[in-house]
């Protein structure tokens, strides 16, 4: 597990780019962390480095954004208004997951509202907004069987 300190909104896009620099297709990344902790405003930094040129906003009502970057789909995903993985699948969210495709991302917000369905291996992003501004971020790989 890395543990990494945020002070600021550029520390944010210097992780962001380390990030995306790892990824080389099919990482499905769970975000997770309070209301306000910081998770689509680290996605947007990430879609920005991988080359995503659209305004990135918070899928929250629409549940799923698309994207296009310069090597991958991606898949933005918001369940804070699911509450069970049944109403995640009814949306596709397994085909998107599962795709086995090396040519697509998915970050998913609020993972934890759909855990019981979640299987397989996953870049766990976990948010925490500390005093003055200042996150905390623990990163981990993570398999559910
Ligand atoms: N690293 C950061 N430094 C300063 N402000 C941040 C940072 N990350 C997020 N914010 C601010 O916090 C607010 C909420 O962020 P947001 O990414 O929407 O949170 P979440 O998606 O976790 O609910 C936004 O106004 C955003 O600009
Ligand atoms: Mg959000």
């Amino acid at each position: 597990m890395e543990r990494v300190i945020l002070n600021s909104l550029k520390d944010t896009e210097k992780f962001a780019k380390k990030i995306a620099k790892t990824f080389v297709g099919g990482e499905v990344v769970l975000l997770s962390g309070d209301l306000g902790a910081g998770k689509t405003t680290l996605t947007k930094y990430i879609l920005k480095s991988l080359g995503v040129k659209d305004d990135v906003s918070s899928p929250t009502f629409t549940i799923m954004k698309e994207y296009k970057g310069k090597k991958f789909d991606i898949y933005h995903f918001d369940m804070y208004r699911l509450s069970s993985g049944v109403e995640a699948q009814e949306f596709g969210l397994e085909d998107y997951i599962y795709s086995g495709s090396d040519k697509s991302i998915v970050f998913i917000e609020w993972a934890e509202n759909i855990k019981d369905i979640l299987k397989g291996e996953f870049l766990k992003i976990e948010i925490k907004l500390l005093d003055n501004n200042v996150r905390e971020l623990f990163v981990k790989r993570e398999s559910f069987v």
